[in-house]
C-alpha cells in the first residue's frame, strides 16, 4: 500500500465531478486500499478518490469508534437513496482544508446503495456521524467541499487561514 499525496484546496480537481467504476478489478481494490493508508496516515476518518487526484466514483470511511480498531467502509459507485427530513449540525473538518472547521447542517439519516470491495451491491441505513461522513464524501464525487455550505464571509476566512498555512508550510521546508 502506498500513502499518495492529498490535495488541498484550492485545487480545480476538487471541483471536478468523479465517474463512475464501470469495473471492479485489482486496480480499483489497489487505489482503495491506498486511500485508506492515506486516510489513515492523515487520521481522517474519509476519503474520496479524487482527493489524491483520481476522479472515480470512490470513497473509503473508517470511524474508528470501537475500541480505535480499523472497520473500514469501502463504497464503490455511492448513491443516497433516501435523506430524513431531520437535519443535524455537525462540526466538520476535510483533509483538504487541513486544522479548519466549521459547523455543516446535513440530514441526519440517509440510506445510501453501493457496491462493496468485492462488487457486492449492498444499502447501509447510516445516521450520525456516518451520515455526516458519507454526505461529506460524497460531496466531493461532485466537486462539492463543506465550505461551499457556508456564508462567503466564513468561507473566505477559512480560505485565507488556508492559504497562510500553505505559505507557513513551505517555510518549514525551507
Ligand atoms: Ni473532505
Amino acid at each position: 500500500m502506498t500513502i499518495k499525496k492529498i490535495l488541498i484546496e484550492p485545487n480545480r480537481l476538487l471541483r471536478k465531478v468523479s465517474q463512475p467504476v464501470k469495473k471492479i478489478n485489482k486496480e480499483i481494490q489497489r487505489l482503495m486500499d491506498d486511500m485508506l493508508e492515506t486516510m489513515y496516515s492523515s487520521n481522517g476518518i474519509g476519503l474520496a478518490a479524487i482527493q489524491i487526484g483520481v476522479p472515480k466514483n470512490l470513497i473509503v470511511i473508517d470511524l474508528l469508534t470501537k475500541d480505535k480498531k480499523k472497520n473500514p467502509i469501502y463504497f464503490i459507485n455511492p448513491k443516497i437513496i433516501k435523506k430524513s427530513s431531520r437535519m443535524s449540525n455537525y462540526e466538520e473538518g476535510c483533509l483538504s482544508i487541513p486544522n479548519l472547521f466549521a459547523e455543516v447542517k446535513r440530514p441526519s439519516e440517509c440510506d445510501v446503495e453501493y457496491l462493496d470491495y468485492n462488487g457486492k451491491k449492498k444499502i447501509i441505513n447510516a445516521s450520525g456521524l456516518l451520515a455526516t461522513c458519507i454526505q461529506h464524501e460524497i460531496d466531493h464525487l461532485n466537486g462539492i467541499l463543506f465550505i461551499d455550505y457556508l456564508s462567503k464571509l466564513k468561507r473566505d476566512i477559512i480560505l485565507k487561514k488556508l492559504s497562510k498555512q500553505k505559505i507557513d508550510q513551505k517555510r518549514l521546508v525551507i
